[in-house]
């Protein structure tokens, strides 16, 4: 873990940007601003442990040379499948109909929200489980 965060990091400046904003699907919800540094440097996991790379860009190896934006294998509702390894990724979210997303099919939520954020002990972080948590609107 410690030699992908070296070698991506060695990449330069912007190899962990501060902040990364996900906007990828066209529904009524505001941007979502991650705050993407402060999630390797400061912030702790559902264990307590430091958060890795790999936690969130889930296929990354020593190999890679970059990082790959979650829909180049987790296609748009609009988009052609993508494979990855021989499987199908899941869809970054399945649309029921324009503007309007399947909730129990969105990877973000899968991974942000039910994978880390509704883990985290409530003394810690109530406030994170929270839909405004990352939606301010
Ligand atoms: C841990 C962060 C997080 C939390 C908490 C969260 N979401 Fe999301 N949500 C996201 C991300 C990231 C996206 C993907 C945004 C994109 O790429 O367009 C998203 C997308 C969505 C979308 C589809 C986009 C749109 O504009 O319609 C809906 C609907 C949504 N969230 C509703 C909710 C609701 C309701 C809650 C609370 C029950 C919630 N979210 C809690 C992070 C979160
Ligand atoms: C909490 C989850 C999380 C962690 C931990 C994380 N990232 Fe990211 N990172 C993201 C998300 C989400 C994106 C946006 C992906 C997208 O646009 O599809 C992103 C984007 C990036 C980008 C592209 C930025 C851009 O502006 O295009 C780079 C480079 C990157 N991350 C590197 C790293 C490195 C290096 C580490 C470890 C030191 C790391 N990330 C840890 C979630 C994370
Ligand atoms: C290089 C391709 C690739 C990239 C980039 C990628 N994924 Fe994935 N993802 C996959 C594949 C393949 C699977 C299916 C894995 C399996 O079923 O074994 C998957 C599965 C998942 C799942 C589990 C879905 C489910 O319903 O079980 C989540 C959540 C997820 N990815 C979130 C993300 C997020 C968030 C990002 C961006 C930070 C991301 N992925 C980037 C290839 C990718």
């Amino acid at each position: 873990m410690l030699v992908i965060a070296v070698a991506l990091l060695a990449l330069g400046a912007g190899a962990n940007p501060e902040t990364v904003t996900l906007k990828y699907l066209e529904g009524k919800r505001a941007p979502v601003v991650l705050p993407h540094q402060a999630h390797v440097v400061d912030y702790k996991g559902p264990g307590g442990a430091t958060i890795a790379c790999r936690d969130c860009h889930h296929t990354l190896t020593a190999d890679d040379a970059e990082v790959k934006p979650c829909v180049s294998c987790h296609a748009l509702p609009n988009q052609p499948m993508a494979t990855h390894g021989g499987v199908e990724p899941p869809r970054y979210a399945v649309e029921k109909k324009p503007g309007v997303f399947d909730i129990k099919t969105l990877v973000a939520h899968t991974q942000c929200f039910e994978g880390c954020h509704k883990q985290l002990p409530a003394r810690q972080a109530k406030a994170l489980k929270k839909c405004a948590a990352c939606h301010p609107k």
